[in-house]
């Protein structure tokens, strides 16, 4: 049912000077719904007709001919407020989340459009560290979104897999590498490596041109320095795949860096034709002066090409392969400059499409100091603090229910759900600093909490079987409605969430509608209820569990049955 529609049309028909679709867009819904549920401000046809908004709301409120589904119209301070007939919302409602189950909130509308979306992009040899948390959690939670709203969603992991610094490990590995060491060890014993690379370097500068010349063998595709090279990328990808299916991540693509070696001499090529280079100090650069930001270097006076080039030459393969309508980049707000250079030289080019490129900027998540040991360096594991997120979380589960079956599986998905959960509950902008008892808070405005009531609400659910009387004054109070409103908006917060790229829309509408089902849990009677009265609360029940469900799996968590 759509009443901002109905109410809107019911206006029109009484002749008020403006057409349903001024209407439509003048209707709000008030906060407080003591003030009706949808509101007309009568404003402006005040100002057509010359009477006070007081006059015009009182005489279309005597005009009116009520819509079907609206109980009741009142006219107050110059607004008309519509009340709409409670025991039908609620039935339409429900009955609309309970047939659709889990494509409630789907939708069709972008239907024929393409987004991509580059996320995550873990460099190679490298941890998978906390800083690429936000980007994955992000990145997936809209890819799964836009692919519900019927959108293709293109998942790009844009791999760093080249650079110099590959240079430096092969040269490091060749010193003090060992096999068997790295085999094991995996990416933290390249990082050792690496590490112990930088170190010797200050005082032996000749380790650089070692490893300049390394650099040089896997730019000629030197057969030793390729087969070392793919075998750590495969190495580091084992890694990241193990993180990526405990966040239920997955990707499209993994062209990275590399993938876009022979597509750079072109990019180089074109920007020339169309005059867009310039020398500066042997180095060939797009002036972007005009536009207040320092220039974007193409080619390094020695030739090499940079991080900027490969984008630049990415995007272009983008729109090509994909014909994109949108290419989103999530990735750290550091690189916000990076992002507004090079969107602006795709401008330059006299690409038209340069405004479908979007970063989906994100702040930093910092741990509290001391809080997890590394096993290298000064970085923080992602896997490490999944494993620690579980572990705390087994902890909890074991105390409150020390019967539960498979504790070990519920764990993961409530461990794993919290840290995920924690880097959506905010706008990405801001920086987080991540506390475990915070995100693992049962209580709070955490995952473990939705998640909760998940649980609580397939709990009711396998206590009580659904019969056919239903008695919908039963859900007629403020608790019931508060829940069902929450229901129907579900669909809106999906599409908001993709709209504003901010999975965090969707991650506080489904804490909304835990915290007001637990309120409603609280005052009302379920199973022990009247017959048809239970009924009705178990259907509520049941499209509650549903519409958590949904929001969960959006978000990338796992919603387990009992806790
Ligand atoms: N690998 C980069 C990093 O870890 C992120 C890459 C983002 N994607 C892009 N197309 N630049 O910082």
């Amino acid at each position: 049912m759509d009443y901002k529609s109905a109410v809107a049309a019911a206006v029109a028909s009484v002749g008020c000077g403006l057409s349903m679709e001024e209407l439509s867009a003048l209707i709000v819904v008030p906060k407080d719904s003591k003030n009706g549920d949808y509101s007309l401000p009568c404003f402006r046809f005040a100002k057509i007709s010359g009477k006070s908004p007081v006059a015009v709301a009182q005489e279309l409120k005597d005009k009116i001919a009520l819509p079907e589904g609206i109980e009741k119209v009142e006219s107050l301070a110059g607004y008309l407020n519509f009340y709409t007939d409670k025991k039908v919302f609620v039935k339409t409602a429900l009955e609309k989340v309970l047939e659709k189950k889990q494509d409630y909130g789907k939708s069709d509308i972008g239907k024929g459009k393409t987004v991509c979306i580059d996320y995550s992009s873990v460099n190679i040899a490298k941890p998978f560290h906390i800083g690429h948390l936000s980007s994955t959690a992000i990145g997936g939670a809209l890819y799964r979104i836009f692919g519900f709203l019927g959108y293709t969603a293109v998942g790009i992991n844009h791999l760093g897999d080249w650079g110099t610094q590959f240079g430096k490990m092969l040269a490091a590995y060749k010193l003090w590498g060992d096999a068997e060491k790295v085999e094991k060890g995996g990416v933290a014993a390249l990082l050792e490596l690496y590490v112990r690379f930088h170190k010797e370097a200050e005082n032996n500068p000749e380790l650089d041109d070692l490893a300049r010349s390394w650099f040089k063998k896997i730019e000629d595709f030197d057969e030793e320095a390729t087969t070392l090279f793919n075998k750590f990328k495969e190495l580091t990808l084992a890694e990241a795949f193990k993180v990526y299916d405990r966040l239920r991540i997955k990707f499209d693509s993994y062209a990275g860096e590399s993938f876009y070696n022979d597509k750079l001499d072109a990019v180089v090529n074109e920007l020339e034709a169309k005059g867009l280079l310039r020398e500066s100090e042997g180095a060939k650069v797009v002036d972007l002066e005009a536009y207040n930001m320092p220039p974007c270097i193409i080619v390094k006076s020695d030739g090499a090409s940079l991080y900027s080039t490969r984008d630049i030459a990415a995007a272009l393969y983008r729109k090509k392969t994909y014909d994109f309508d949108k290419c989103l980049y999530v990735v750290a707000y550091q690189q916000n400059l990076h992002f507004k250079q090079w969107f602006k030289v795709i401008e330059l080019m006299g690409y038209p499409w340069a405004k479908d490129l979007e970063h989906i900027a994100f702040g930093m998540v910092s741990l509290p100091d001391g809080a997890i040991k590394s096993r290298a360096g000064n970085v923080v594991f992602l896997e490490d603090v999944l494993n620690r997120a579980v572990e705390k979380s087994l902890q909890v589960i074991t105390e409150k229910s020390p019967d539960l079956e498979n504790k070990k599986e519920i764990a993961e998905q409530v461990g794993v759900g919290a840290v995920i959960f924690s880097v959506l509950y905010n706008n990405r902008i801001k920086d987080i600093v991540f506390n475990y008892d915070k995100v693992l808070n049962f209580d709070g405005e955490t995952g473990p909490y939705v998640q909760y009531t998940h649980a609580r609400c397939c709990s009711v659910l396998a206590k009580g079987t659904l019969g056919r009387e239903k008695d919908f004054s039963a859900l007629d109070n403020e608790e019931s409605v508060e829940v069902v409103k929450l229901l129907d908006t579900f669909p809106d917060a999906v599409r908001e969430a993709a709209d504003k790229r901010e999975p965090c829309v969707l991650s506080r509408h489904i804490v909304e509608l835990a915290k007001a089902y637990n309120k409603f849990y609280l005052a009302h009677r379920i199973i022990n209820a009247p017959e048809g009265a239970k009924n009705v609360r178990l259907m509520l029940t049941s499209a509650v569990r549903q519409v958590i469900k949904n929001g969960l799996t959006l978000l990338g968590m796992g919603a387990p049955e009992k806790m």
